[in-house]
């Protein structure tokens, strides 16, 4: 779903009204909401009234949305960074531009988020839509260093969600909450055969309409193509690392980046929309090698999927430092100057290290989507890629969704098609 605006009335004319949202005064349409008068707030989305609110709900939305950056003291900012920025506005930049702002600090950082967040409000105006995720298996045949659903990890208890009950918890999330985009997220699970995969996607198609992305790794090209055929919009696949030694390093059992980017570009050919990126400070990663992160997402992805490292507790990387949200406010921030129409969520482990402030920071600095989760809380407590998963106060942003609106659902088939286009398909 997407989320609503909140404005203030300062004019009526007929079915039509002048409002005052946070940041500029609009002329909007309010058919939809004919009881309202001067003074009054409403929630508009596509330049639509769709309800009217009280005082409180609306101040309540603009506390999460509001920008709050500081404004940069341009003396401050060196030439070299000024140079950057006016470069990324041909939406190309350098490996070596990349690492520079990659280190930038104080008045340089702040600027980067806001140069970020005028790319995001420009190119898709205050646009914030929440999807949902549905992790219907821990099962993996992995043994991903970082990962606690690691084969190996036995002190994780295992679960597998049938087919009907993962179609009917995406067809709930749909038709009683008003998503419109899902992601069906399991382990490398191979109990699921191609053809199941299929009847899950026939099945909450055939009921309600819905983007559907599958992220269940390398499965190869005949069950993505058909994955495809039956209805799926996208793949959600990281690669988790552009650098090949360390890749190798944390996937044991044979498993390469090449076999990684092989699933990518034939996700490409098949026309599916790519969520893909990597995980942000993972043990002996440098800042090149998050330069080539971003380098890898601007070639493949149309929606980014990174967040930074959580460390799990049954897993060899246990007792090693988490990732540094800072930098992946950085990574967003660049990435939405490099894609202006990428989709770009906060992911649950942001939130994990930065909290509900993690969802705010993270839209202030690039971000346009939240990534909600929609497992059935008695799997959910078990799909422990990391420890201590944030899920909070999600009831008061889902408030603010366009319920069940069919116009929510034509906007992100607009802008998936825009930005498809744009990647070449
Ligand atoms: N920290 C952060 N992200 C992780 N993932 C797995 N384990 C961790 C971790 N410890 C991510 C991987 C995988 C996705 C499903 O979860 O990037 O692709």
């Amino acid at each position: 779903m997407c989320l609503t605006i909140p404005a203030k009335i300062i004019k009526l004319d007929g079915r039509y009204a002048v409002i005052q949202d946070a940041t500029s005064a609009k002329r909007i349409n309010v058919a939809m909401v004919p009881e309202v008068k001067v003074g009054d707030w409403i929630l508009y989305a596509a330049s639509t009234a769709v309800q009217k609110v009280s005082k409180k709900d609306a101040r309540e939305i603009i506390d999460l949305l509001e920008s709050q950056h500081p404004l940069a003291d341009p003396t401050k900012l060196s030439d070299k960074f000024k140079k950057i920025i006016e470069a990324s506005k041909k939406r190309a930049l350098k490996k070596s531009e990349i690492i520079y702002l990659l280190r930038v600090e104080g008045a340089e950082k702040e600027a980067l988020f806001s140069e970020a967040d005028v790319v995001r409000r420009t190119y898709l105006k205050d646009f914030i839509c929440i999807h949902g995720i549905i992790e219907f298996s821990n099962w993996c045949k992995n043994d991903c260093e970082y990962c606690g659903l690691r084969r190996q990890n036995t002190q994780v208890p295992r679960f597998r969600m049938g087919v009907d009950e993962i179609v009917k918890t995406a067809v709930d999330a749909v038709k009683k909450k008003g998503y419109k985009l899902l992601v069906l997220q399991s382990g490398e699970d191979l109990f699921y055969t191609d053809e199941m995969l299929v009847e899950i996607i026939q099945k909450i198609k055939a009921q309600c309409r819905v983007f559907i992305f599958m992220s269940v790794g390398e499965r190869g090209y005949d069950c993505y193509q058909k994955m495809k055929a039956a209805g799926a919009a996208g793949a959600l696949f990281r690669f988790e690392t552009a650098n090949p030694k360390l890749f190798k390093k944390l996937h044991p059992n044979g498993k390469n980046l090449s076999n990684r980017l092989k699933h990518l570009k034939f996700m490409r050919e098949l026309g599916y929309y790519i969520a893909t990126g990597s995980i942000i400070g993972l043990p002996g990663q440098t800042r090149e090698d998050l330069a080539a992160d971003i380098l890898l997402m601007k070639k493949w992805a149309n929606m980014i999927s990174m967040g930074p490292f959580v460390p799990g507790a049954a897993t060899p990387l246990a007792k090693q430092p988490h990732g540094d949200p800072e930098m992946n406010f950085k990574m967003i921030a660049i990435l939405r100057l490099l894609i202006p129409m990428a989709r770009i969520p906060v992911v649950t482990a942001l939130e994990t290290l930065a909290g509900e402030n993690g969802r705010k920071r993270g839209l202030l600095s690039g971000a346009n989507s939240l990534m909600f989760n929609l497992t059935p809380p008695k799997y959910r407590v078990n799909y422990k890629t990391y420890d201590n998963k944030f899920f909070q106060k999600e009831g008061m942003w889902e408030k603010y969704g366009l319920f069940k609106a069919e116009e929510s659902f034509r906007m992100i088939k607009d802008r998936m098609g825009a930005e498809l286009q744009r990647s070449g398909k």
